[in-house]
């Protein structure tokens, strides 16, 4: 092991720039060259690479977003663009690559970790937090805060005139971040892809809430699950409230990673390097039970992570 690359894929999440610092300053500790490769599989695929010192990552542990930048490549996805990236690895003599990303970027990795001729580990990063064998992915404890900060403000304003907010959050498949930054919020609806729903009982729950003083109502909805513009409209209707609407949209991308996300992408981004100096491929690295261990791409791939339905119980308890 002389020469690893790592790359930033798919949608950005805060803290995937302090795992790229702990791959680059934990690989030269090794006594590695380590080179950064911009804009995901389209920089593997167009040869765009940059040798990293250690200085090339001081000042971005705190900073939101990706040094590396990041991209979606549908030409990677084919078999001549996955020719051309490997191609690339030859030329540059890469051993090893870390792919920091979701778990379509792990796609990516395992396709070139299966054809031999790199070694490929995966870190999860992704505000979805929607890979199995992780308990969190990287970015997903940032934007949760997030979230529920946003929450905090709009019930301020919400109480003040008496109404209903909906607010729509991240989450095209998975309701992750809508649950858990639901019950951090107090939210008393939650709306996520993976639990049907019916808007009769949201406006219910509202309806009751408010014969029993409540002063305003927040119900959260993930992408996912449905529109928000479409169920704050459907309430305004059925319960004759006076309802607004919040899409968070991006800014749930942003801003600066809490010391936990900084914490896991340390500990990811170093027990990467352990494994590929260990010469193993093909694995993602999680978080479980606190400790940070290897599974199989193909493992972890084969299933969909499943929403705490407890957590789900609960929240609809507690915000009665
Ligand atoms: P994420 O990694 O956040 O899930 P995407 O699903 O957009 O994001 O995937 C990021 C990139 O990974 C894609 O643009 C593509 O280059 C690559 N990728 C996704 N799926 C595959 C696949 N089945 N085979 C090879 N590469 C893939
Ligand atoms: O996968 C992360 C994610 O933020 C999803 O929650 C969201 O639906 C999607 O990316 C948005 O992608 P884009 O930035 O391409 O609009």
């Amino acid at each position: 092991m002389h020469r690893v690359g790592v790359l930033t894929s798919g949608g950005d999440a805060p803290g995937m720039n302090a795992a790229v610092r702990a791959i680059v300053r934990k690989g030269i500790y090794y006594g590695l060259e380590v080179y950064g490769i911009k804009r995901g599989f389209h920089g593997l695929i167009n040869g765009d690479f940059e040798k990293m010192e250690l200085g090339s990552v001081a000042d971005i542990i705190q900073r939101g977003g990706t040094r590396l930048l990041t991209a979606r490549c549908p030409e990677f996805v084919t078999r001549a663009g996955q020719e051309k990236a490997i191609n690339k690895i030859k030329e540059y003599k890469l051993d090893g690559l870390i792919v920091i990303g979701g778990d379509g970027s792990f796609r990516g990795a395992m396709a070139l970790g299966d054809r031999g001729v790199v070694q490929t580990i995966g870190i999860p990063g992704s505000i979805d937090s929607d890979i199995a064998y992780t308990d969190v992915c990287i970015g997903f404890d940032t934007a949760m805060n997030t979230v529920t900060d946003a929450i905090n403000k709009l019930r301020d304003t919400a109480t003040s005139h008496e109404r209903i907010f909906v607010v729509e959050v991240m989450g095209r498949e998975a309701g992750f971040l809508a649950l858990y930054a639901g019950l951090a919020g107090g939210a008393e609806s939650i709306l996520v892809p993976e639990i049907d729903f019916d808007i009769d009982e949201v406006c219910a729950r509202i309806k009751k809430g408010h014969e029993r003083g409540k002063l305003h109502s927040i119900i959260l909805v993930a992408e996912g699950a449905a529109s928000g513009i479409a169920i704050g409209e459907a309430i305004k209707k059925k319960t004759d409230m006076d309802t607004r609407i919040t899409i968070l949209g991006h800014l749930q991308r942003g801003g600066t990673p809490t010391a936990f996300d900084r914490i896991i992408a340390s500990r990811m981004g170093s027990k990467a390097l352990d494994l590929l100096r260990d010469g193993k491929s093909n694995l993602m690295v999680g978080l479980m039970g606190g400790e940070i261990k290897p599974t199989e791409f193909s493992t972890a791939l084969s299933q969909r992570k499943a929403l705490d339905e407890t957590i789900y119980d609960l929240a609809r308890i507690l915000a009665t």
